[in-house]
């Protein structure tokens, strides 16, 4: 089965391609001749990971997978959430990060949480996988592995952060992880 990811992030290709098995053929962006800029404009996680899908089914008749992520801060009312990749108006991590802890200084809870929302059409049928990780924002930046708001986040029942992982002990348990995980099992059954 062909199935286009409709991402040009190439790191999550090559995990999800290493993580598919051979009955399904991942066919990239590029592959399907779409240069566009995929929508993100619903608000929401699971709205831009759905929009991202839709518009490559409607234009080019692929079926295919999104995903989108971000991390929910309790004490800022789910903050950074849907805009966690521009928090503090551009893409630098470090600058997202100090955003964010200064906005919750002095905050009592300081629970958040990774979520992904991967959104497949199959032949235009709509699915939505959701993975979840819950962890706490540590005080300071540690760890230099990862990438995002890794060197803050600490999930629970850990001592380190994402961060402080190897890539293997975080994809072992990480919301895209769980999220692509439950896909997986689903695309299985279709083929099976
Ligand atoms: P995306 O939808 O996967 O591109 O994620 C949007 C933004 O959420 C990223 O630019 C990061 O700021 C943040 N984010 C998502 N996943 C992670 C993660 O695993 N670690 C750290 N930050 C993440």
């Amino acid at each position: 089965m062909e199935l286009c990811f409709a991402t040009n992030n190439q790191h999550k290709l090559d995990e999800v391609a290493a993580r598919l098995g051979d009955a399904f053929t991942l066919k990239t962006l590029r592959d399907i001749g779409c240069t566009d800029e995929l929508p993100e404009t619903s608000g929401t996680i699971p709205g831009n990971s759905r929009q991202k899908a839709e518009y490559v089914w409607t234009h080019f008749g692929e079926s295919c997978f999104a995903d989108d992520s971000g991390l929910e801060v309790d004490a800022l009312n789910g903050e950074p959430g849907v805009d966690s990749a521009f928090y503090s108006g551009s893409r630098d991590a470090s600058q997202n990060i100090q955003k964010l802890l200064t906005n919750l200084a002095g905050k009592p809870s300081r629970k958040a949480r990774f979520i992904t929302v991967f959104t497949l059409l199959l032949h235009g049928v709509e699915h939505q996988f959701e993975g979840i990780i819950e962890g706490d924002i540590i005080g300071e930046p540690q760890g230099t592995g990862g990438f995002g708001y890794d060197p803050i986040f600490r999930p629970r029942g850990y001592d380190k952060t994402f961060a402080q992982m190897s890539s293997e002990e975080k994809n072992a348990i990480s919301h895209r992880a769980q999220a692509l995980g439950k896909m997986i099992i689903y695309l299985q059954s279709q083929i099976s």
